[in-house]
């Protein structure tokens, strides 16, 4: 703490006093804690809309290099197709994020704990991404298969070292395939240990950040994580397969860059029924593909039918 203040980081420094105000909390020293944290908030409010900590683009180094993989997002939340629901909810985590001194100084934190559950290809890594995107912030890809090993205190070690990094450098930390953290292990002991994973998990989660980093847990099965794990979370957001006017609205996204006049999107909509967005994004692509390579400019609807039709096919292979 007194190396970060010599340092003159400031925000290190504050990020510091409130995990010793949470620490306090954590032992029933419930007015140390408050007064740490109103004396960092005054702080705080004295220097007005400070710009916080700097965010940084780049691959963590060290021990944290094998468990974070730095995306540079390269979409924003238009490119995606979304329920209006989702959509909403997205922006108001957008809109809280980007007004985060505002709400910091009458004493609010933004919404920063977000659960995106749904079918594989629905749009929930797309969405971290977009999110990281719309906010201009790194985002950071947690690797699971890395930071849960076999050595229960390590994958510990690592998960403390993850929250460190999100107090230290604002950005978008994914959490994919979150229920290999958040249970579902046959094996006794193995069930044990990843309790143990999960409650640090939640732990960290309950510290106050100041660099207000926003995290995502993405799961395909949210019946596996338990109701205690749930209300952590700021929102959840339900993913689900297409509608037929957002059928639609993926196809027309992906048909670039050829024309597409009179599309009968009735069949389409048919033939794309139960495939999620993904699906549907990559039987358009190969149709966009095939017409290029037959050098058309127009891709019509048997070219996408046909995609869907193929991909429909693939699918109950593997179902069965
Ligand atoms: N809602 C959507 N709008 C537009 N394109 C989408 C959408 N959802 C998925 N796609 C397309 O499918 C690809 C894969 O989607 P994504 O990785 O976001 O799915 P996911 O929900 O994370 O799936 P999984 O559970 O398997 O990880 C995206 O890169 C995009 O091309
Ligand atoms: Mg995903």
């Amino acid at each position: 703490m007194l190396r970060s203040r010599a340092d003159g980081d400031e925000e290190r420094f504050l990020a510091i006093a409130l995990q010793i105000a949470a620490a306090e909390a954590r032992q029933g020293h419930r007015t140390n804690a408050e007064e740490l944290r109103s004396a960092v908030d005054a702080i705080r409010a004295q220097r007005g809309d400070s710009p916080g900590v700097p965010v940084a683009f780049a691959q963590p180094r060290g021990e944290l290099s094998s468990v974070l993989d730095l995306r540079d997002p390269q979409i924003r939340l238009s490119n995606i197709v979304l329920s209006p629901a989702i959509g909403e909810r997205l922006a108001k985590v957008v809109l809280q994020q980007e007004k985060r001194s505002w709400l910091r100084e009458h004493n609010k934190a933004p919404v920063r704990r977000l659960l995106f559950a749904g079918p594989p290809g629905s749009g929930k890594t797309m969405s971290a991404e977009g999110l990281a995107g719309e906010l201009r912030l790194p985002l950071f890809v947690v690797r699971l298969d890395s930071l849960i090993t076999r050595y229960m205190g390590e994958t510990a070690a690592k998960l403390r070292l993850v929250f460190d990094e999100t107090l230290q450098k604002r950005g978008v930390y994914l959490f994919d395939e979150f229920d290999a953290v958040g249970g579902h292990r046959s094996a006794s002991n193995d069930v044990a240990e990843m309790r143990r994973v999960l409650n640090s998990f939640l732990q960290f989660m309950e510290e106050p950040s100041t660099t207000d980093s926003v995290i995502v847990a993405a799961t395909n099965h949210p019946e596996l994580l338990d109701k205690a794990l749930q209300r952590r979370f700021d929102e959840v957001l339900m993913f689900e397969l297409p509608s037929d006017e957002q059928v639609r609205e993926v196809v027309k996204s992906n048909l670039k860059p050829l024309k597409f006049p009179r599309i009968a999107w009735k069949s389409v909509v048919k033939a794309a029924e139960g495939l999620s967005q993904s699906e549907i994004a990559r039987a358009t692509e190969e149709a966009v593909k095939e017409a290029i390579l037959s050098e058309r400019s127009n891709v019509s609807t048997s070219d996408i039918v046909g995609q869907l039709e193929a991909r429909q096919s693939v699918k109950k292979i593997f179902q069965s």
